[in-house]
């Protein structure tokens, strides 16, 4: 069997919590991983651990494959995310979020089956804002063709390799001629080398709302970076919420799946947290790393647990605790 280096940052608040339950269903799966733990944030005392560690991003890209928990972002104002810094200095371009039902968790639809891929890199997110004149800023979206081809490249791709059927591309370039005008451009023209694939268009707005009225009509949706943040939260809604839905971040060179909550500072430290998102985005990575039978055997242990309802934690109904829930899963991966 392969033995996978991996690189782990477990992160703040729940983080540590559900990573090592993670860890500890993934090694009772019997994938062989030699994880290489190491904090995302600079321990630089003189930039008050503001900034990504250099280690941490060495790590992945030597490795080339990482595990993610949550980190702390100061609202408006305050240092830069962590968790985009790391995205953009790794260049992971792909944003994949797959949104599917998990059998016993409540959610106002069945049987969806989705996936969303974001462009990761610019757009609204570029960072590039300024104060024009006291009262007044100006922040900059920016969309090239470069980014706009690989991530229609990239979803294309994807939908081939698994079998996906249509992809929906979602924009507002009748108000934004030119920006998303630029981003539906560039993905026509990888959309026409790919005829097995339906491709279809349509203006963000719009999309938000039939989604919500009937899921079932998509596939997969391409977005650029705000519409894709916005709509893939507003996807997971339709499941359950992020407590039950993987993400990953991909790049040429390397790949980080993480969970998408955040830091859950109410519950850290108390035992309570759900690991479910990050031992999906765990599964997602095995897939990744070719281990698609162990991925799929932690998948269904995931699933019989929430099935049967009876050791499932807090924030879905249930009683458990983090470890008890993750003994829960390894029971039922023993089962199979
Ligand atoms: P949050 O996701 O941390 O919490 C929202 C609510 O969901 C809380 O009631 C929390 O207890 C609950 N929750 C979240 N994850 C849970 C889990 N695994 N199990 C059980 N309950 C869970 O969102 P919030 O409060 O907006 O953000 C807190 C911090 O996390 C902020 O600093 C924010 O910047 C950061 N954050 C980090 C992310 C990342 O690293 N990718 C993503 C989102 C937020």
């Amino acid at each position: 069997m392969t033995k996978h280096k991996v690189t782990l940052i477990p992160g703040e608040g729940i983080g540590p919590e559900v990573a090592v339950a993670t860890r500890r269903i993934l090694e009772a799966a019997g994938v062989q991983i030699e994880w290489e733990e190491i904090a995302g944030r600079s321990d630089n005392s003189s930039d008050q651990g503001k900034s990504v560690n250099q280690a941490a991003v060495e790590s992945v890209r030597r490795n080339r494959v990482a595990l993610k928990g949550p980190m702390a972002t100061a609202i408006a104002g305050g240092a830069p995310s962590v968790n985009v810094a790391l995205r953009k200095t790794l260049d992971l371009y792909a944003n994949l979020r797959p949104v599917k039902n998990v059998p016993g968790v409540k959610s106002h639809f069945e049987n969806v089956d989705l996936i969303l891929v974001r462009e990761n890199t610019e757009d609204l997110y570029s960072g590039l804002e300024h104060e024009v004149v006291p009262g007044v800023v100006e922040s900059l979206k920016i969309i090239t063709e470069k980014a706009s081809t690989r991530i229609a490249k990239f979803a294309f791709e994807y939908a081939k390799r698994h079998g996906r059927k249509k992809i929906h591309a979602i924009h507002k370039a009748n108000i934004m001629k030119l920006s998303d005008g630029l981003f539906l451009k560039s993905v026509r023209v990888i959309a026409a080398k790919f005829p097995a694939i339906e491709y279809k268009e349509l203006i963000v707005d719009n999309a938000c709302m039939q989604i919500v009225m009937d899921p079932l009509q998509f596939d997969m949706l391409l977005l650029p970076n705000l519409y894709g943040d916005v709509m893939s939260d507003l996807a997971a809604g339709l499941v359950g919420g992020l407590g039950v839905v993987p993400s990953a971040n991909i790049g040429d060179e390397c790949a980080m799946f993480e969970a998408v909550h955040g830091t859950a500072p109410d519950i850290a430290g108390k035992g309570l947290a759900n690991p479910t998102a990050l031992l999906m985005s765990a599964a997602l990575m095995l897939d990744h790393l070719g281990e698609q039978k162990t991925a799929q055997r932690i998948q269904s242990a995931l699933e019989k647990v929430y099935r049967e309802g009876k050791r499932t934690t807090r924030d879905v109904g249930g009683k458990a605790g983090t470890e008890e829930f993750a003994d829960a899963v390894i029971t039922a991966l023993k089962q199979k």
